[in-house]
């Protein structure tokens, strides 16, 4: 089948099986390797895009459920070349390491970030839960987001 949606801003139309994921048509369709693979289950956080605003676990998501949605990678968040400014601060204040997580970190942040859902260390903390880092213990990641909620850049 095909699904029509918008990636990052600009029209899309990828032939998939229905069965397909999100994840899987992202990456193996449309070649958006930013999105990452991880656990393939909802439970590491790798994969969060933004559908229609609203970050979501692309591995959860069936291909065909964005048919007609705006879809959003990591990749898409900085504008005119330039990093997003929370990727700015991951990296200023060393909340990456291998990376791996870091994609989807970034989305949830920035979810966080607009929701108000990071108002506080624990806040964060909390609304970056479903998100897994094997690499920075947490507590630098967690700065950046405080950082890039509070306009304060490295
Ligand atoms: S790969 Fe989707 S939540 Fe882990
Ligand atoms: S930086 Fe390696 S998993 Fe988070």
């Amino acid at each position: 089948m095909i699904v029509g949606f918008t990636l990052n801003g600009s029209p899309q139309r990828c032939e998939v099986p229905a069965h397909w994921t999100l994840l899987r048509m992202l990456r193996d369709a449309a070649g958006r390797t930013d999105a990452k693979h991880g656990c393939g289950e909802g439970v590491c956080g790798a994969c969060a895009v933004f559908v229609d605003g609203v970050a979501v676990n692309s591995c959860s998501v069936l291909a065909p459920q964005v048919e007609g949605a705006a879809v959003e990678t990591v990749a898409g968040l900085g504008a005119d070349g330039e990093l997003h400014p929370l990727q700015t601060e991951m990296v200023a204040r060393g909340g990456v390491q291998c990376g791996f997580c870091t994609p989807g970190m970034v989305i949830s942040a920035v979810e966080a970030v607009r929701i108000g859902a990071a108002g506080s260390e624990e806040e964060i903390r909390h609304s970056l839960a479903g998100n897994l880092c094997r690499c920075t213990g947490y507590g630098k990641i967690v700065g950046a987001v405080a950082a890039y909620r509070d306009g304060e850049p490295e």
